[in-house]
């Protein structure tokens, strides 16, 4: 009996393990059987749910589902109560949500049983750095999926409907309910008829999915499209022609979601340019968006070239704003206060600001952590911000309660991801950056979800054996479970260390070279370059030590953490190894807590990194047997590529601080393999 049933499993294993695009995404399993769907009402949103139970249906042969839309205190926006054999929710998005975690927990082999789901966000926006070109700021995955080049560009094809409705679909069934459809250094383009023509082509398409659409605006765009002498936000005529064109913008689309906005920063125009806050450039928007229901998510990623350490700019602007916003106004912070390094604590706007809507922003695209390249789930870095403990009201106002409506009365609470997504087939490029687009929606749904359960359900979902009538769960063998799920699953949750570990460890940060973000540059500072473009501002190395001093004694940056927090950082003796070179500047021969010096930790660091992607290449070439080869040998040549630039990082970076810690690498670890000056000069050609 047990022979016949590994047979089978063999058998049904090699006919799972055709060719695999990575085209389906998460949503590649197929109905097993029949389900009766009992649905008195009737609506576009409601038709795909019923069409999505009908396709994917693996529970009991003929079985009867009702959904019922009943109004339910205890159910939140578009929050769902799931039973075996019903799902409720208050408005049509709801059911087809409770349809999408229905067949989840089919496929992945959760029970079904009775629970109420509410979202912890109202508004988990994808951000799209797409530019009119077809280009996309930080995209490492094609063009863009909504522009496109040259003549007949804004023709709407049924090849582009086909594709924004695959998008919408893989959007909502992780729970997503909109889309920034332009990059923050936004074209003024976008605002003009024939762009608003495509945009309303694309709320469309996105509407029955539950998806809003939202566009990032140019400050300036009164003056450049409407030919007005001024974009000052307190100007009467600006003020009226911001009016008009949202009044413009939602006759063409009812449901528009609202504006997304990068002011006064890194060179974007905004209301500084007028002598003008930040508060008075989104509150005119917002007042323009109000009565339609619309929302202005005001970017806080400002920083000037001033003597001011860079991590405290935003937190010095916009704390003095604290309650000047309306309502409708949400900022956008930055997980970190910097920029999306590999890691950075949070930005200590989390919480601080009390009176004001604030939203997490996320990357997405791997724009700092190897691109479509190198394998790194997100989910951790994520859980890691979104569980910090801030402090500000106590212990437990985590950034995830700070944010979410939990401990502030916000009118509004949101997340935002910045979207991996292009034309590749596989949309992201690696195959297992899908897993990153997966995360940031399972993660604004439910923010307190672990990075373990949300890659256990991806790779079930993703990776799972196929066979024509058989339940996705009733595939996973103890074989499958042990030999590939568990490996797997390991190497994504230990993937960000790693990255960490050959990037930057122990709390260096935007070490990059050049502006590609991509290599290591710590001696990348050309001249003429500003300071805090270039590594040396964040380094700070020399013979005495490296780091950068952000303590009471220096920039004082740790006095924007809530006690006790900001003493710990202050503190050596409680600062967070992690984060100690983010904090410390620091002598070379600085005793660790485990005994070594700094310099030998940094190495050993780098080494640990370079071991860790190492054997992330035998985990996978372990897993060959179950999985098809399309994409066994796309992951196997990329964790190839992953390791040579591991060992680029960790050449570079030990040979770079070499030349001031002016100490031998420690002998039980392997010697760098590049000449540190042909490393400067690739990087050099490089740019
Ligand atoms: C990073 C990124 C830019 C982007 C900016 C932003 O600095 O490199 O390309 O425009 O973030 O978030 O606005």
């Amino acid at each position: 009996m047990k022979t016949t049933v590994y047979v089978f499993l063999l058998i049904s294993l090699s006919i799972n393990l055709h060719a695999e695009d990575g085209h389906n995404l998460w949503l590649r399993n197929k109905n097993t059987g029949h389900v009766n769907v009992v649905c008195t009402r009737s609506s576009a949103t409601l038709t795909i749910a019923i069409q999505e139970l009908q396709q994917g249906w693996q529970g009991k042969e003929g079985a009867k589902i009702v959904l019922t839309l009943k109004n339910d205190k205890a159910i939140r926006n578009d929050g769902f109560k799931l039973s075996p054999d019903r799902i409720q929710a208050n408005t049509d998005l709801g059911i087809l949500y409770g349809v999408y975690e229905l067949l989840r927990r089919q496929q992945t082999g959760e029970p079904v049983e009775e629970m109420i789901c509410n979202p912890s966000y109202e508004v988990r926006v994808l951000n799209h750095w797409d530019n009119p070109d077809s280009s996309i700021e930080r995209g490492y995955a094609g063009r863009s999926i909504f522009w496109r080049k040259g003549d007949n560009s804004l023709i709407v094809t049924d090849k582009d409907m086909a594709l924004w409705k695959e998008y919408a679909r893989a959007d909502a069934s992780i729970g997503i309910n909109g889309a920034v459809l332009n990059n923050v250094n936004a074209s003024p383009l976008m605002l003009s008829k024939e762009y608003l023509d495509r945009v309303k082509a694309i709320a469309e398409v996105l509407r029955p999915y539950g998806i809003k659409t939202y566009l990032s605006v140019k400050f300036s765009s009164p003056s450049l499209i409407g030919k007005l002498k001024t974009s000052d936000p307190l100007s009467p005529e600006v003020i009226k022609w911001w009016k008009n064109k949202v009044q413009e913008i939602y006759s063409m689309i009812p449901d528009f979601g609202g504006f997304l906005v990068k002011a006064s920063s890194e060179g974007q125009p905004g209301p500084q340019d007028f002598g003008r806050t930040h508060a008075d450039g989104a509150n005119m928007l917002a007042d323009a968006l109000n009565p339609f229901g619309g929302i202005v998510m005001w970017r806080a990623f400002v920083y000037s070239p001033t003597d001011l350490d860079r991590a405290k700019q935003a937190y010095t602007e916009f704390m003095p704003l604290d309650g000047q916003f309306r309502d409708n106004v949400i900022i956008q912070v930055k997980n970190g206060p910097v920029d999306f390094q590999p890691r950075e604590p949070f930005s200590p706007l989390f919480g601080a600001m009390k009176k004001t809507s604030v939203m997490p922003e996320f990357q997405v695209t791997q724009e700092y952590l190897g691109q479509a390249i190198h394998l790194v789930f997100l989910a951790t870095m994520w859980e890691e911000c979104l569980q910090s403990e801030t402090y500000q009201e106590g212990a437990g106002s985590t950034v995830a309660r700070c944010t979410d409506g939990s401990i502030y009365p916000q009118k509004h609470t949101a997340i935002a991801g910045v979207s991996n997504i292009g034309l590749d087939t596989n949309w992201c490029g690696h195959p297992f950056a899908q897993a990153n687009w997966y995360a940031f929606g399972r993660l604004a749904w439910n923010n307190s979800l672990t990075s373990e359960k949300i890659a256990d359900e991806w790779i079930k979902l993703t990776f799972a054996p196929v066979l024509p009538g058989q339940a996705t769960s009733t595939l996973f063998s103890t074989e499958w479970t042990e030999h590939f799920l568990i490996p797997v699953r390991q190497m994504m949750l230990q993937s960000r260390e790693t990255a960490v570990n050959y990037m930057m460890p122990l709390g260096f940060h935007h070490i990059f070279s050049a502006n590609g973000h991509y290599g290591p540059g710590p001696w990348w500072a050309p001249k003429g370059m500003r300071s805090d473009w270039t590594p040396p501002y964040y380094h700070k190395a020399d013979t005495n030590g490296v780091g950068f001093d952000r303590t009471h004694a220096g920039s004082d940056a740790v006095s924007q953490y809530h006690d006790p927090l900001g003493s710990q950082f202050n503190d050596l003796k409680t600062c967070p190894d992690k984060y100690l070179l983010w904090f410390h500047h620091l002598p070379w021969d600085y005793k660790m807590k485990n005994g070594r010096t700094l310099w030998d930790e940094i190495c050993y660091h780098y080494e640990t990194g370079l071991q860790q992607v190492r054997e992330f290449q035998i985990i996978w070439d372990k897993v060959e047997s179950y999985i098809d080869t399309e994409r066994f040998t796309m992951v196997q040549s990329k964790l190839r590529n992953q390791c040579r630039n591991a060992q680029i990082w960790n050449d570079a970076c030990l040979l770079y601080f070499q030349q001031y810690s002016r100490r031998p690498i420690p002998y039980d670890i392997k010697r760098p393999m590049n000449d540190l000056n042909v490393l400067m000069e690739n990087d050099m050609k490089r740019r």
